[in-house]
């Protein structure tokens, strides 16, 4: 990929924040630490098109006592074109955490995402990453 340089213009206190902000992120100099904002604000902008195609990985604890396993499997299997695969992991004897992949539009993903964390005895649900494809 070809590389182009360009040079910009910043007030010389908030560079300073800057370095100091790339150097506690470890990244090795400005224009990794750039690219990553660029391509992250590129990628927000994309994700707020709820039209535009995207891959989400949906997380949520619930309390499986409650009988929820059921209801998460019944709810997903309405999705089987946006719900590629889930992780169940057992937390402990009562509390599961369970990782669903969504891919469709960005606001279907979405929808579903908030319906499955609306669902009664879901402890917490979030997306914890979305990208646009
Ligand atoms: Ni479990």
């Amino acid at each position: 990929m070809a590389v182009r340089r360009f040079s910009i213009s910043i007030d010389e206190e908030l560079v300073e924040k800057f370095d100091e902000f790339i150097e506690a992120r470890g990244y090795n100099n400005r224009s990794e630490a750039i690219r990553d904002l660029f391509q992250n604000a590129i990628a927000k902008s994309e994700l707020s098109d709820p039209e535009k195609p995207a891959i989400g990985a949906f997380g949520l604890v619930f309390d499986h006592s409650k009988h929820l396993n059921h209801k998460l499997v019944h709810e997903q299997h309405r999705y089987l074109d946006e719900i590629v695969g889930t992780m169940h992991v057992h937390i402990d004897e009562s509390r599961c955490m369970e990782v669903t992949v969504l891919r469709g539009t960005a606001g279907k993903i979405d929808k579903i995402a908030d319906k499955l964390s609306r669902i009664r005895g879901v402890i917490s649900g979030k997306m914890i990453f979305e990208a646009p494809l």
